[in-house]
């Protein structure tokens, strides 16, 4: 088969596909696998039950039932929902919004493709430009998203050492240069996989030097805020006219729904549903229309406020404990645990990289994520890159129980101790 150069790109090694199949085989393999690995979101009874009847109400209707499954949606979505949340935005946090400044994707990590390659690589004066990731570690979803090498940049954050096993990053905002080539800033707020919530105060800094350069600042809110706002630190939502907020809502509990939200200027919305057109006509209707009650009374924040959030923090407070317990003294650190739904753990002068540390943990029957995948644009030598896992924390008490268990064991044997 002869491919183009997208098609060689795009069919080559992909960090996230080798990640996903080698998670999925040893899954295969092993009906006992304590999956620690994954970014699905828990199934939650109170969620999935508010989910199914509001399913059965689109099942009991004809008119909903022929919307949900038979009809496309204009290519930026249902403007009747658009124009519904731009009116809930506007009330909650005073955001000048119309529905001209919202359009729905096939889940948000369809909108970074696209914004990611809307802004970044050659443009018409011959210049590359490139996405600036001012938070790194950050998502891995980004690594393999360019149609251009090497979209992105990234530099070393600052690390904060809070206490013996605490530590969180901070943007330093030295490495966070900007010049011609730079076409937009994106983070990650709550970032996946470290749990750090930028703060209000970074933020601010980050929209203001986008506004000087005239970039934008894209904020992947896909656990962050307003919904389903996985967070536990205090955070505001932000936005204004440089800066395009993706929302999603898989992580509300609707990941199979694929359905991401963009909100940003008149200008970037026009051009995102133009792409939409062309690369998949119309995003689906079936999430909006799962959501569209609840957007129009506000409840997908009391949702998210009373229901979500609580459900993931009792496993993480849970899951806290039991690292303290179980690794005691030896030279781990865990980012503080601000929001999403993973814990960020360092072990310092790790004798192995993370990656042979994953692999001795697959072998003990826990999946977790070697920490590596997770620099996308940083090329700069650093051990802290191989020092890290990232572990998923939603499982039940047992299973977390035994599962920390494995990894201290294993993390004690390549100390020595
Ligand atoms: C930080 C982050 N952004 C975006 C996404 C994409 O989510 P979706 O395409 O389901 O909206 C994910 C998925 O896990 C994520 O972790």
């Amino acid at each position: 088969m002869k491919l183009s150069k997208f098609g060689e790109k795009f069919t080559s090694h992909s960090g996230i596909l080798s990640l996903m199949d080698d998670l999925g085989n040893a899954l295969a393999d092993n009906d006992h696998m304590i999956m620690m690995g994954g970014g699905n979101p828990a199934h939650i009874p109170e969620v999935e039950d508010i989910f199914q009847q509001r399913l059965q109400r689109i099942v009991d209707s004809q008119t909903e039932f022929t919307r949900f499954i038979g009809t496309y949606d204009p290519p930026a979505g249902d403007q009747a929902f658009c124009r519904e949340l731009a009116a809930m935005l506007k009330r909650r946090f005073g955001w000048n919004l119309t529905e001209r400044n919202i359009c729905l994707t096939h889940g948000s990590q369809t909108a970074f493709f696209m914004l990611f390659n809307m802004f970044g690589g050659e443009d018409s004066n011959g210049r590359n430009r490139r996405i600036q990731l001012p938070m790194a570690p950050e998502y891995i979803g980004y690594t393999d998203s360019g149609i251009a090498e090497d979209l992105f940049v990234a530099g070393k954050p600052d690390i904060e050492e809070i206490d013996a096993h605490t530590f969180k990053y901070h943007v330093n905002f030295s490495n966070v240069t900007v010049n011609e080539n730079t076409a937009a800033f994106c983070v990650s707020r709550p970032t996946n996989p470290t749990g750090n919530v930028l703060t209000d105060q970074e933020i601010e800094t980050l929209d203001s030097l986008a506004k000087h350069h005239d970039i934008p600042l894209i904020i992947d809110g896909a656990y962050g805020l307003p919904f389903p706002e996985l967070i536990f630190t205090d955070a505001t939502p932000y936005w204004d006219e440089h800066v395009i907020l993706c929302l999603s809502l898989s992580k509300l509990g609707l990941p199979a729904l694929r359905t991401g939200i963009v909100i940003a200027s008149e200008e970037v919305i026009s051009a995102v549903s133009g792409i939409s057109a062309i690369t998949s006509l119309a995003p689906n209707s079936a999430g909006c229309m799962m959501v569209s009650d609840m957007v129009r009374d506000d409840s997908i924040i009391s949702l998210s406020q009373k229901i979500i959030r609580p459900w993931y923090e009792e496993r993480l407070r849970f899951a806290q404990q039991v690292l303290h317990d179980q690794l005691g003294s030896l030279p781990w650190a865990m980012h503080k645990p601000e929001g999403a739904m993973f814990l960020w753990l360092w072990f310092k002068d790790l004798p192995v990289s993370s990656l042979e540390l994953y692999e001795r943990l697959k072998k003990r029957g826990v999946l977790v994520v070697s920490g590596h995948y997770f620099f996308p644009g940083m090329n700069e030598e650093w051990p802290h890159k191989n020092e890290c896992l990232r572990v998923t924390y939603t499982r039940d008490q047992a299973t977390v129980q035994k599962g920390i268990t494995i990894i201290a064991e294993e993390v004690r044997k390549l100390y020595g101790q």
